[in-house]
């Protein structure tokens, strides 16, 4: 069930690319957002499961739609039970200016695989495969950096970590910057950059600060699908996140979570597409009569990682010439 699962979910997150990818460079983020969700949301309906949004566009009352706890897919009899974590668009300030790595982006999972996270904040330390399990996010950044080059056999310079450009990164990036280490400072988008972190060839070794939990899950998903790692702890701005925390589970800010507590699942499926150009994934490329998309497919059980170039066709009687 997890290939056909991967390869039917590759048609939701590019249909999220597609539709938001029209409002590249227009200054619209609440319009990128919009499109891409309604896109993933109608998309999602046409696949062979009982769906359940547990990580999506806010609480029932809040969001139209990809709400949590909002039951999708086709939902007939004997289709097999599928909790999804939705991101509909990672990097809507990305899209609105033009700029790199904005994704559409999604995991399922069997019931239960998938953590229920607030939408607060996590700490994060994402690493690749040669790295996991060499580092520890209550040491400190200079001797996790230390560690990745080490694990990397590289030297402390020859390692890129990425961090998002945010006042309250300035401690970590000032110690980042005296290890020794380069550093990527990005906008946006700390889970498309966690994922690079794995994937070989990227140029980026970690990702390290505070971001969004819901994009936290996802990234550890992606990151059991590569065999990478993330550690991380909640972080609450307030009583009210810390009470919202609670409800759910994670009151504990001092809990370090690991890859496998985020997302447990054993039946894992991810699946992201390239909005904009980005250096995992090429943007959407729009030519008279269609679209081309490139997107990223894993399935963990089945150990399976694709790349995925589609060529879609927006109409049939006048259909594009298909280009190698
Ligand atoms: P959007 O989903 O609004 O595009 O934001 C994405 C993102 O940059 C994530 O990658 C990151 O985890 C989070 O927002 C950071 O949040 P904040 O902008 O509040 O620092």
């Amino acid at each position: 069930m997890e290939t056909l699962l991967a390869l039917e979910m590759v048609r939701v997150t590019e249909a999220a690319a597609i539709a938001s990818a029209r409002y590249m460079g227009r200054g619209d983020q609440m319009g990128a957002d919009k499109a891409a969700t309604e896109a993933m949301r109608a998309t999602m309906d046409e696949v062979e499961m009982r769906g359940t949004i547990v990580i999506g566009e806010g609480e029932r009352d809040e969001a139209p739609m990809l709400w949590i706890g909002e039951p999708v897919g086709l939902r007939h009899e004997g289709m097999p039970d599928v909790d999804i974590a939705v991101d509909p668009l990672e990097g809507t300030n990305l899209v609105a200016h033009g700029q790199a790595n904005a994704i559409t982006v999604l995991a399922a999972s069997e019931r239960g695989g998938l953590v229920h996270a607030p939408d607060t904040y996590l700490e994060k330390l994402c690493v690749g495969p040669v790295v996991a399990g060499h580092v520890d996010i209550r040491a400190t950044p200079t001797e996790n950096v230390r560690a990745i080059a080490s694990a990397l056999g590289r030297r402390v310079s020859d390692i890129t970590v990425v961090i998002l450009e945010r006042p309250r990164h300035e401690a970590l990036i000032e110690e980042v910057r005296t290890a020794g280490a380069r550093i990527k400072l990005i906008s946006d988008g700390d889970l498309s950059a966690a994922i690079s972190c794995a994937v070989s060839g990227t140029g980026v070794h970690a990702v390290m600060g505070i971001g969004g939990a819901p994009e936290g899950v996802i990234t550890a998903a992606a990151l059991r699908c590569l065999g990478g790692e993330i550690q991380a702890r909640f972080k609450f701005r307030n009583d009210e996140e810390r009470a919202r925390a609670e409800r759910m589970g994670h009151a504990d800010e001092s809990r370090v979570y690991t890859t496998t507590d985020l997302a447990p699942g054993e039946s894992l499926v991810f699946s992201a597409t390239g909005v904009t150009e980005g250096d995992l994934l090429q943007g959407v490329r729009f030519f008279g009569g269609g679209a081309r998309t490139h997107s990223l497919v894993m399935a963990y059980q089945t150990k399976q990682v694709r790349f995925v170039d589609t060529v879609h066709m927006f109409d049939r009687d006048r259909p594009p010439s298909v280009r190698l």
